[in-house]
C-alpha cells in the first residue's frame, strides 16, 4: 500500500448550496472515477453543502454554537446521512467500494493507533473509506463537526501525502481579486484576511486554518477545483495541477 491521500469532496461542489438538497451526482461520480483511476490509497471526506448546512442553519446549530433543540440536532444529522448515502451510492457506481464510517466511530474515540490501524486495515482490504461533516455531541452540547476538522484529525492520525481539497472555486484567491495563488505557507496564511463566510463552520477561513495546521504536520494541502476532473487528478497523484498548494 502507499502513501495515503486525503479528498475532501467539499459540500459547495458535491451540491449546489444556493438550492436547499441539491445533490451533483455527475460531479461525484466524475470524482469518484479520477480516485478509482489514481493509484493512490485514498480516503475520502465530503462537506455538509446544501444538506447538512441549510438543515444546521435552520436550527441555529453551528461549529460555534451548540443547540438547545434535540429535534434540530438528529434532523441535521439525518440529512448528512442521507447525503452520504447518495454519494456512497455514486462511488459504487464508478469503480469504487466506499466503506462508509462516522467520525465517531474512530476518530473521536478509541486509541489513536487503533484508529490509524484500522484505517489502514480498511485501504488494504481494497475500501474507499468514507466520513463525513458531523453533529456531534461534545463538552457543552451538540455541535457540528467540520469535514475540514475531520481532515485534520485524519492527518494528524495518518500522516498522508496530501490532503486533496475539492471546491467550487479553481483554488485560493488573492485577497480583493480572482487570482489564484499558487502557493502559500502556514506564515502567510496566518496573514490573510478571509471570510467565515455565512455556512454553519468557518468556510475558506477554517479551511486555509486546517491547511496551515496539516502542512506544519508535514502533509501537503492542495486546493483545486472539483469540476475539473484532470487537475483534481492531477492533484490527487501529486503532479502540478492549476490550483493552490500550502506547504510549510
Ligand atoms: N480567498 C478565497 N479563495 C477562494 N474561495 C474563497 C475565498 N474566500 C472565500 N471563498 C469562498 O469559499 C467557498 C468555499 O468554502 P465553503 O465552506 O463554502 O465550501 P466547502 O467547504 O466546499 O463546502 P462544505 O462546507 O459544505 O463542505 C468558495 O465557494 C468561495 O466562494
Ligand atoms: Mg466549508
Amino acid at each position: 500500500m502507499g502513501r495515503i491521500v486525503i479528498a475532501k469532496l467539499g459540500g459547495s461542489v458535491i451540491t449546489d448550496k444556493s438550492k436547499p438538497f441539491s445533490y451533483r451526482s455527475d460531479v461525484v461520480s466524475a470524482l469518484a472515477e479520477e480516485i478509482a483511476s489514481s493509484g493512490e490509497s485514498v480516503i475520502v471526506v465530503h462537506g455538509g453543502g446544501s444538506y447538512g448546512h441549510t438543515v444546521a442553519k435552520q436550527h441555529g446549530l453551528s461549529s460555534d454554537t451548540t443547540s438547545q433543540s434535540m429535534s434540530g440536532v438528529s434532523q441535521t444529522r439525518t440529512a448528512m446521512l442521507e447525503l452520504n448515502s447518495l454519494v456512497c451510492k455514486t462511488m459504487s457506481e464508478s469503480k469504487l467500494n466506499p466503506y462508509q464510517f462516522t467520525p465517531f466511530d474512530s476518530v473521536v474515540h478509541g486509541t489513536s493507533s487503533e484508529s490509524a490501524s484500522w484505517l489502514k486495515g480498511l485501504l488494504k482490504a481494497g475500501a474507499t473509506p468514507v466520513t463525513f461533516g458531523d453533529v456531534t455531541l461534545q463538552k457543552g452540547g451538540f455541535r457540528i463537526l467540520s469535514g475540514d476538522t475531520i481532515v485534520l484529525e485524519l492527518a494528524k492520525l495518518l500522516k498522508p501525502e496530501r490532503c486533496v481539497f475539492a471546491l467550487d472555486v479553481d483554488g485560493v484567491y488573492e485577497e480583493n481579486a480572482r487570482v489564484i495563488v499558487p502557493e502559500l505557507t502556514p506564515g502567510r496564511i496566518r496573514k490573510m484576511k478571509v471570510p467565515r463566510g455565512d455556512d454553519a463552520t468557518g468556510g475558506m477561513s477554517l479551511k486555509l486554518e486546517v491547511a496551515a495546521k496539516v502542512a506544519a504536520y508535514g502533509s501537503q494541502a492542495c486546493f483545486v477545483s472539483g469540476y475539473r476532473r484532470n487537475e483534481f487528478s492531477k492533484a490527487l497523484r501529486g503532479m502540478d495541477f492549476y490550483g493552490t498548494t500550502v506547504r510549510a
